[in-house]
């Protein structure tokens, strides 16, 4: 028998997502700051977002999406080994949404928890669950990216409250012999904290009296898109030469959605035209961890990606964080 028989794949057996009801517009977020439509649309390619009304938390979200992934996989929530959720706006504290989410599907026991990379969440949380799998330690896994960043935008910065959206997204990863995830890739830099970031927090100092006082993201975007256009670069530079890839050899690209410009430079790296690029930056503006995965089940629902077809994922956020999955569909 070869080596390669003997190779443990984590394969995506089904996807799932969930976009809260309310969609914002542009034109209605300028009706509150000093912005418009076509400012937005040029700077970023975003259109509209979905925003969470009460009830839509994360976990809700994430809930929703896991339910299509394992319906589309034909799997119970009864068989799973592992649930791993990537998300920086937990529906609490603790315990962790995954945990919330395990008990929503009904499947006790299996281990659950977060992954907080910021918008890298879902790669990260990807990376974690194939892990698993390779390993033999877990045979079946859900792996969500969920977000509900709208909660604690500041709603008069023109800077950021136009950006973000909600949504999550979800797959169930079954081991298969054959193929799957050929390899991931992650990074961080910490030293660029300040560039983006939430400054509350637990041991900085909550004070809950301060009615979301400081609950806000924080951002200097011009400089974050010059470091994400670079990360991002090398991230699909690094997932090509590590597997012996030319460019060529990719059928899609599903980056992460946070602007149109940027996702168009790495499409440029790839020389890949946009017609193999999916985007959705332009309905779900940018949902964080949500974004890949709801990009993911969006072009697979729709008949775009098809079976046995080679992906490249890619995302970057806060923290800095940053990473990529090569996947066999
Ligand atoms: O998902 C995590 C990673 N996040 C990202 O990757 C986001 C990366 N950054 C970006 O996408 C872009 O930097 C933005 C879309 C955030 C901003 O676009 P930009 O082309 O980099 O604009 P800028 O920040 O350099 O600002 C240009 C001008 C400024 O005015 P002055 O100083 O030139 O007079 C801003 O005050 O645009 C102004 N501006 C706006 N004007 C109208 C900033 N936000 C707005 C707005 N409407 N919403």
């Amino acid at each position: 028998m070869s080596q390669s028989e003997h190779r443990i794949y984590a394969r995506i057996a089904g996807t799932g997502s969930c976009l809260p009801e309310r969609v914002v517009s542009n034109e209605e977020l300028a009706q509150r700051v000093d912005t418009s439509d076509e400012w937005i649309r040029t700077r970023t390619g975003i259109r509209q977002r979905h925003v969470a009304g009460e009830g839509e938390t994360t976990s809700e979200l994430a809930y929703r999406a896991a339910l299509r992934a394992l319906e589309a996989a034909g799997t119970d929530p009864s068989e799973l080994d592992l649930i791993v959720l990537g998300t920086t706006t937990p529906d609490l504290i603790f315990p962790s949404s995954a945990c919330i989410v395990q008990h929503k599907l009904g499947a006790q026991g299996c281990m659950a928890f977060d992954v907080n990379a910021a918008c890298s969440g879902f790669i990260y949380a990807l990376t974690i669950a194939d892990k698993f799998i390779r390993s033999g330690a877990a045979k079946t896994a859900l792996v969500m990216g969920a977000e509900t960043l709208t909660r604690m935008l500041d709603w008069n910065d023109r800077g950021t409250c136009v950006l973000f959206g909600d949504g999550a997204g979800a797959v169930v990863l079954k081991a298969d012999t054959e193929t799957g995830i050929l390899s991931t890739h992650m990074h961080a830099d910490g030293s660029k904290k300040d560039l983006l970031w939430n400054p509350v927090g637990v041991s900085v100092g909550f004070k809950p009296e301060e009615e979301n006082a400081g609950v806000r993201v924080l951002m200097t975007g011009n400089e974050v898109f010059k470091h994400a256009v670079k990360a991002l670069d090398a991230v699909v530079d690094e997932a090509l030469e590590s597997n012996g890839l030319e460019r060529s050899a990719l059928d899609w690209l599903v980056p992460h959605q946070a602007n149109l410009r940027i996702i168009e430079a790495t499409a440029k790296r790839l020389a890949m035209p946009m017609e193999r690029v999916i985007v959705t930056v332009d309905r779900h503006g940018n949902t964080s961890s949500g974004s890949v995965p709801l990009a993911l089940d969006e072009a697979v629902r729709s008949g775009c990606i098809e079976r046995g077809q080679l992906l490249l994922l890619e995302a970057f956020g806060g923290g800095f964080t940053w990473g990529s999955a090569l996947l066999r569909y």
